[in-house]
């Protein structure tokens, strides 16, 4: 029997994922999202945010039927979920405060909902761990760097495994197949040396090849691409095009269902810093990129990627893809 890395596998209970765009987010909540195959619901509370799984203890209803409301005897902008069926009341750490029916009678111990491990704000994106991570959230060196200007992809959503979108994002050998139409060069196919290096959860690799530029002329120049990718599923790509400037991607994915990703694309850019691009023009070119890429990977019949060795066959060109492949083993053998 095959071993799948999905978007169900436990592991991912330890890692960080991104679960909505902040600037999405209107008012407290409670908002519903879907992570890992099940619902949360996600509120704020003061200044903190919370995640609960979305359902009661009680008959499991889920708490998003429900509202907020100010809790008793809490300070301002402190926010307690109220579910919708019977009205039992939970305080943003989890605890249930109050149990209607039963008046000032006793609150079972099983009453409690225990919040995900850690929730925070990185990169416009609310960010969650259920349990203790045991993986750092990525980081991002342009990030604050005044010399690169932000646009945000629309986000979206594909029929594909959150390893098997990052695995094609790493992935430098499909460009003259897959993206003929936009950054293949149908004549670059021999894939050149490069370097990975791995530490501890998160591995590195530096590419040189040819590619077109990213201003949609076509023209094809060197280019060298650097990945930085963070266990499970978040990518750095600094595309360097030497005189023309550079641009850094940022995939974050979100493992919504065992079918299904949320991808949180962001293109950091210098052109577009120093006043020259077009921000508009590289969503759109980057979209088309990615729309190349989901033709294929929505296809796939199984939405993960295999632990079990031997099912894939693995050339010297693939040695990124074979890295990400030992991360994603290292941290099943975690769970
Ligand atoms: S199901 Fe939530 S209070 Fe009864
Ligand atoms: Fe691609």
């Amino acid at each position: 029997m095959v071993d799948w890395f999905d978007n169900t596998h436990r592991s991912l209970r330890r890692c960080f994922h991104p679960v909505a765009e902040i600037a999405q987010l209107e008012g407290h909540g409670p908002f519903e999202i879907e992570l890992l195959g099940d619902s949360y619901a996600l509120f704020r509370s003061g200044e903190t945010w919370t995640v609960l799984v979305n359902q009661c203890p009680h008959r499991l209803a889920p708490l998003t039927t429900g509202g907020l409301e100010p809790g008793p005897g809490s300070r301002a902008g402190e926010m307690v979920i109220r579910c919708g069926y019977h009205g039992w009341c939970f305080d943003a750490s989890g605890t249930c405060v109050e149990i209607p029916s039963s008046g000032d009678g006793p609150i079972p111990p099983t009453a409690h909902i225990t919040p995900a491990a850690v929730v925070r704000e990185a990169f416009g994106l609310i960010w969650v761990s259920l349990d203790d991570p045991v993986v750092p959230m990525p980081e991002v060196a342009e990030w604050d760097d005044p010399d690169f200007g932000l646009a945000r992809l629309p986000v979206q959503e594909w029929a594909a495994g959150a390893a098997q979108v990052t695995d094609n994002f790493l992935d430098v050998a499909h460009f003259p197949f897959m993206h003929l139409g936009t950054i293949g060069d149908p004549d670059d196919r021999t894939v050149g040396d490069y370097t990975v290096s791995r530490d501890q959860w998160v591995f590195r690799a530096v590419h040189r090849h040819k590619a077109a530029l990213i201003d949609g002329s076509g023209r094809i120049v060197d280019r060298t691409m650097e990945f930085e990718c963070t266990a499970p599923h978040h990518l750095r790509l600094r595309l360097d095009y030497g005189e023309h400037g550079a641009t850094v991607l940022l995939f974050f994915h979100q493992p919504v269902s065992a079918e299904r990703t949320r991808l949180y694309i962001m293109d950091l850019s210098t052109s577009r810093a120093a006043g020259q691009g077009d921000p508009q023009q590289a969503i759109d070119f980057q979209m088309a990129v990615g729309a190349e890429d989901r033709v294929i990977l929505e296809q796939f019949r199984h939405k993960g990627l295999p632990l079990t060795p031997g099912l894939e066959t693995h050339v010297k060109a693939d040695r990124i893809t074979v890295e990400y492949r030992r991360v994603l083993n290292d941290l099943a053998a975690l769970a």
